[in-house]
């Protein structure tokens, strides 16, 4: 596929150092098999660093890093990262990344989005404590919840339904939030908590059922994008490369978190779906049916304290970052099926869309 980067040229630097002046060697980054992790995977090892990739792809894809394969930086264990791996080669970092992230997921996979927020962030800490090694939380815009405060900023302490559709994930990261503050605490693990906000980019899922990818689909398709409501509610998004620099620059810092990391520059659906559509060079109308029942209008970081501590600001520009996005899905598009029999702009204003099937890498487990 044409997407692959060339990995001697990195198109994310890694930050010269860890605190303390130490070099980043080895990492493991579980959930690297998804859409960020897989990323932040590529990023690692065109930077030098060997990675062992934990994921068992639950909602991941092995053709997300089947191209890192052939690195002898890059090691590939199928597993549940709950389950503790022991033998590891000594690691100076250990990237917590692994969980489901979208809302159309959290009913199929309840209680493994719990355990994603709690075995597993347990296991990954217990790692960390035996390494010596810095600890990286993938936390969520989600844990500010049903947000009464706009923009949120990390002393927000949120407005959560702890028995909601979404509590699986809301709760599930801030417990892991908690547990992370508990082990730096009693067990000194030198963490940092990041709260990302919505991202986007290549390898999201064609059926994602976020609003990007599901109006780049349509699009592709030269379908009706179907808007809930008036189209007015805004969204800020990230393109992915900007949020892999912000989580390297987290691992990097010696900072402890939370720390926002998201774009803060807002449109409405509306205008995304607009310029979407002239980027793709679609024909596509708009199709405007009643507002989703949780929509949020308004989702929107407050980047100030990762500006502040991690120098870090959104660098590629909306129009930038869906080209590159629209063309990874334009060259991965299945042969011979139309892109979108309907594209649904149901974003519930974070993470990720419906579950999907998935195959399990060949030869898997343990591979390099
Ligand atoms: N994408 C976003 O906009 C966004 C926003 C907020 C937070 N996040 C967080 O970032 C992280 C990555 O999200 P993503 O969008 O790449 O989602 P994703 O579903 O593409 O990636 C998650 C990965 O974790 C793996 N995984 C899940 N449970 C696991 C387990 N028990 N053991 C091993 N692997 C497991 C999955 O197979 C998948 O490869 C998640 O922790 C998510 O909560 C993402």
């Amino acid at each position: 596929m044409p997407d692959e980067p060339d990995l001697t040229r990195p198109h994310v630097a890694l930050p010269p150092a860890t605190r303390a002046g130490k070099p980043l060697t080895r990492v493991l980054a579980a959930g690297g098999a998804g859409f960020v992790g897989s990323h932040v995977c590529d990023a690692l090892v065109a930077n030098g660093v060997h990675v062992v990739c934990v994921d068992n792809l639950v909602t991941g894809r092995p053709e997300n890093v089947a191209h890192l394969a052939k690195s002898p930086l890059f090691t590939f264990l199928e597993q549940d990262a709950a389950v503790p791996t022991a033998g590891l080669a000594p690691l100076d970092a250990v990237l917590h990344l692994a969980s489901p992230a979208s809302p159309q997921d959290f009913d199929r996979l309840s209680v493994e989005t719990l355990q994603a927020g709690s075995h597993v962030t347990h296991t990954l800490l217990n790692l960390a404590v035996e390494h010596g090694a810095r600890f990286l939380l993938a936390s969520t815009s989600e844990v500010y919840g049903d947000a009464l405060e706009h923009p949120q900023r990390e002393d927000y302490w949120g407005n959560v339904n702890p028995i909601g559709p979404r509590s699986v994930y809301d709760e599930g990261k801030r417990y892991a939030e908690s547990l992370v503050t508990a082990y730096r605490h009693r067990h000194g693990v030198d963490s940092v908590i990041v709260r990302i906000f919505n991202t986007y980019g290549p390898r999201m899922r064609p059926d994602d059922g976020r609003c990007v990818p599901n109006f780049i689909t349509g699009a592709l398709a030269q379908d009706a994008l179907t808007i809930h409501g008036d189209g007015k509610q805004t969204r800020s998004l990230c393109f992915v490369d900007d949020l892999v620099r912000g989580l390297l620059a987290a691992v990097a810092s010696g900072h402890h978190g939370p720390i926002n990391l998201g774009n803060p520059d807002e449109d409405t659906i509306v205008n995304l779906a607009q310029r979407i559509i002239t980027l793709c060079g679609s024909s596509s109308s708009m199709r405007f049916v009643g507002a989703a029942p949780d929509d949020p209008r308004q989702r929107c970081p407050d980047t100030s304290v990762a500006r502040k501590v991690l120098d870090w600001s959104p660098q590629v520009d909306k129009e930038e970052g869906l080209a590159r996005t629209i063309e990874w899905f334009r060259s991965h598009r299945p042969a011979g099926r139309a892109d979108a029999g309907e594209a649904r702009e149901h974003d519930h204003g974070h993470d990720r869309g419906p579950g999907q099937a998935h195959t399990h890498a060949e030869g898997a487990k343990a591979r390099s």
